[in-house]
C-alpha cells in the first residue's frame, strides 16, 4: 500500500476520471480555498504534475467521526480520494493490512519519505499517567505522535479532539487529553476542527500544499483562514430573521417551522468560525442550521465545555448595532436582557473556574446537554 510516485493527474486518469471531472474537482478546490477563479488552472497544473504526498492517518482518543467524514467524501469519491488524491498509506480503520503488516506499511513510508509525508491525526492524545490511556501496538499515542509526526513534512489535526482535546478533554478530563500542538512543536501543524471536520477542508488543504508548497495561512488558533476566517452567523440563511427579531422560541413552534433564527434555542453561530454555511455537508445538501438545529460551536477551541449547555442561548453576541438591537427586540425589555446576560455570565464564569452550579443550573445542564 506504499505510495507510488505518480501524480494526482496520472492517478485520476488511471481510474478513468475524465478531464472534465478533473477540472470540476479543481474548480471546487479553488472555491473551497476562497481563491479567485483564475487559480483553477494553477491548481490543475500543480495537482497534475506534482507527486501525491504520502499520507499517514493516525487515530487516537476519538469516535472515528472524521474517518466517517472521509468515507463519505463524494467530490471526489472516496476511492479517488484515498487512492489518487491523498495516497493514504496507513489508516488503521480502512486499510487492508493488519497487525505487523500494517506496522510495516507505516515504517516503510516513514523511512522512504522521511520529511515528505503528511500526517493526519484524528482524536486527542492522553497525557495523564504517561499517556497509558491510549496505546497501539504497545506504544502510547503520546510516543507515537511525537515519533511519526516528528518526521513529517506537516501534521494536520483533523477534528476538534485532535486540534484542541475536544470531548475527551471535557471536564473532568480524566485522561489529560490534549490536541496535537500541545505535544508536538517541531513541524508545521494545521488544525481542522469540527465535530467532525469537513473532508472538503482536508482535501483543499492538501491541494493547497501541492499547489503552493506550504500549508494555508492560519488564524490565532491554527485554523486555515479559508475555512475558519468567517463567522457562521454572518453567512447564515436565518440571519435576516435574527436582524428582524424573529426567533424560534420552542422546537416545532411557528417560528421554528417558518425557519426563523435559532439564537434563543441555543445557537452558537454568533461565536463560531467555520465555513459550514458555504460548503455545507453531504455534497452540499444541507448543514446543521439548515436542518433546523442551532450550531453547537463544534469548531471552536474549548468545545465541549465552552459551548454547553447546547440549548442555552448565548449570553451576548459579538458586534454592535443591529445585533444588539435585534437581541433587545427579541427579549422586549432591556432590563431583562441585562439581567439574563449577567446571570449567564456568572454561571459561565463559575463553570469555567470549576465552582459548583446551583441546583437549577445542574438540572438545566443535564436536560440540555444531550450531545
Ligand atoms: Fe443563524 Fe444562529 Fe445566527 Fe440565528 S443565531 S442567524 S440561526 S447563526
Ligand atoms: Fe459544527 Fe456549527 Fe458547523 S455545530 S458543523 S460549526 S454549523
Amino acid at each position: 500500500m506504499t505510495a507510488e510516485k505518480i501524480t494526482l493527474g496520472q492517478g485520476l486518469q488511471k481510474r478513468g476520471v475524465s478531464r472534465r471531472s478533473f477540472l470540476k474537482f479543481c474548480g471546487a478546490m479553488t472555491a473551497a480555498l476562497a481563491l479567485p477563479a483564475r487559480y483553477t488552472s494553477r491548481i490543475a497544473e500543480a495537482v497534475e504534475t506534482k507527486p501525491r504526498p504520502p499520507l499517514l492517518w493516525l487515530e487516537y482518543q476519538d469516535c472515528a467521526g472524521n474517518t466517517e467524514s472521509l468515507l463519505r467524501a463524494s467530490q471526489p469519491t472516496v476511492a479517488q480520494l484515498v487512492l489518487d488524491v491523498l495516497s493514504v498509506d496507513y489508516h488503521e480503520t480502512i486499510m487492508a493490512p493488519a497487525g505487523h503488516q500494517a506496522e510495516k506499511s507505516l515504517r516503510d513510508t516513514m523511512e522512504k519519505y522521511k520529511g515528505q509525508y503528511i500526517v493526519v491525526v484524528e482524536g486527542s492524545i492522553p497525557t495523564k499517567d504517561d499517556g497509558v490511556y491510549c496505546t497501539i501496538g504497545g506504544r502510547t499515542a503520546l510516543d507515537l505522535v511525537k515519533d511519526i509526526g516528528g518526521s513529517a513534512a506537516a501534521v494536520i489535526a483533523a477534528g476538534t479532539c485532535a486540534a484542541y482535546g475536544g470531548l475527551p478533554a471535557a471536564a473532568p478530563d480524566p485522561t489529560g487529553a490534549v490536541g496535537v500542538s500541545k505535544v508536538l512543536s517541531t513541524v508545521p501543524i494545521l488544525n481542522l476542527p469540527g465535530c467532525p471536520m469537513n473532508v472538503i477542508n482536508l482535501t483543499a488543504t492538501v491541494v493547497h500544499y501541492l499547489t503552493f508548497g506550504e500549508l494555508p495561512a492560519v488564524d490565532q488558533f491554527g485554523r486555515p483562514l479559508f475555512a475558519y476566517g468567517e463567522r457562521i452567523h454572518d453567512h447564515c440563511e436565518r440571519r435576516a430573521h435574527y436582524d428582524a427579531g424573529q426567533y424560534a422560541e420552542a422546537w416545532g413552534d411557528e417560528g421554528h417551522r417558518k425557519g426563523w433564527c435559532l439564537y434563543k434555542m441555543g445557537c452558537k453561530g454568533p461565536e463560531t468560525y467555520h465555513n459550514c454555511p458555504v460548503v455545507r455537508w453531504n455534497e452540499g445538501t444541507n448543514w446543521p442550521i439548515g436542518a433546523g438545529h442551532g450550531c453547537a460551536g463544534c469548531a471552536e477551541p474549548g468545545f465541549w465545555d465552552s459551548m454547553t449547555p447546547f440549548y442555552r442561548r448565548l449570553p451576548n453576541t459579538p458586534g454592535f448595532g443591529v445585533e444588539t438591537s435585534a437581541d433587545k427586540v427579541g427579549l422586549g425589555v432591556v432590563a431583562g436582557v441585562t439581567g439574563a446576560f449577567t446571570m449567564h455570565g456568572l454561571v459561565s464564569a463559575m463553570r469555567a473556574t470549576g465552582e459548583p452550579l446551583a441546583e437549577h443550573e445542574t438540572i438545566n445542564k443535564e436536560e440540555n446537554t444531550d450531545g
